[in-house]
C-alpha cells in the first residue's frame, strides 16, 4: 500500500467511526420501554417492594427454567471466599438443611469436563436463579410451555 492510499484508508476509517459514535446519541431520545415508559424510569423506588415470605418451592414454567428462589437472600454472602448458598444448597449440607442440593449440571465446565465442586460459571447463582418480591409484571405475558415435555 503506498502513502497516499493508506492515507485515504485511515481518513475513511476515521469517518466511519465519527459516523457511528454519534447514531446512539441521536436515537436515545426516543428508547421507551415495552411498557411505554422511559427505559430508565423505575415502576416504583428501589426498595419499595416486598420480598415474598419464605415459601416452598415455585413452580417452574418450562423444563430448563432456572426454579426461582422461594426464600430471602439478604445479606447472603457471594464472594471469593465465601458462598452462602451452597451452606445449604451443597451436595454435603442439602439433607441436614432441607434445601433441594445444586443440579448436578452444575458441576460441569463449559467443555463438559465434570469438577469436584460447583463450577466456576455456575458460582453466582443469583445470576439465574432470583428471590420473589410483590412487584406486579410490568407487562402481560402469554407464554405457554411446549406441550410434548410437560
Ligand atoms: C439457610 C439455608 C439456605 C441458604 C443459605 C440458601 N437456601 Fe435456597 N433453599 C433453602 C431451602 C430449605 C429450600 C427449599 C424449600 C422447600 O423445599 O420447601 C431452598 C430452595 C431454593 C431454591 C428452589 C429450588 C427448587 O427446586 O425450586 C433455589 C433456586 C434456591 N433455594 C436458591 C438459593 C440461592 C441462590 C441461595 C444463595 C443466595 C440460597 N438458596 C441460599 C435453604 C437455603
Ligand atoms: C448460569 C445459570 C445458573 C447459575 C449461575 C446457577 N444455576 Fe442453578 N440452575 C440453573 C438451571 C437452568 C437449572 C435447571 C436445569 C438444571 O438442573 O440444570 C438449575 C437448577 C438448580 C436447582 C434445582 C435442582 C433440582 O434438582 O431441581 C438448584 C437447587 C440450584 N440450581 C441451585 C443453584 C445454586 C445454589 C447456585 C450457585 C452456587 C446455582 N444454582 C447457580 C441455572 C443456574
Amino acid at each position: 500500500m503506498n502513502k497516499k492510499t493508506r492515507n485515504l484508508v485511515l481518513a475513511l476509517v476515521a469517518a466511519i467511526g465519527l459516523g457511528a459514535a454519534t447514531v446512539p446519541l441521536a436515537g436515545a431520545q426516543t428508547v421507551s420501554s415495552v411498557r411505554g415508559a422511559d427505559v430508565s424510569a423505575p415502576e416504583l423506588e428501589p426498595g419499595s417492594y416486598r420480598v415474598l415470605p419464605d415459601g416452598p418451592p415455585i413452580p417452574r414454567d418450562y423444563l430448563q427454567q432456572p426454579p426461582m428462589i422461594p426464600h430471602k437472600v439478604e445479606g447472603y454472602e457471594v464472594s471469593t471466599n465465601f458462598n452462602k448458598c451452597m451452606d445449604c444448597h451443597s451436595w454435603t449440607r442439602y439433607r441436614s438443611a432441607g434445601a433441594t442440593k445444586v443440579s448436578l449440571t452444575h458441576f460441569k465446565d463449559r467443555d463438559a469436563n465434570e469438577l469436584s465442586n460447583i463450577s466456576p460459571r455456575r458460582y453466582f447463582c443469583m445470576q439465574c436463579h432470583v428471590p420473589q418480591t410483590d412487584a406486579r409484571p410490568l407487562v402481560e405475558n402469554t407464554f405457554k410451555p411446549a406441550t410434548g415435555i410437560r
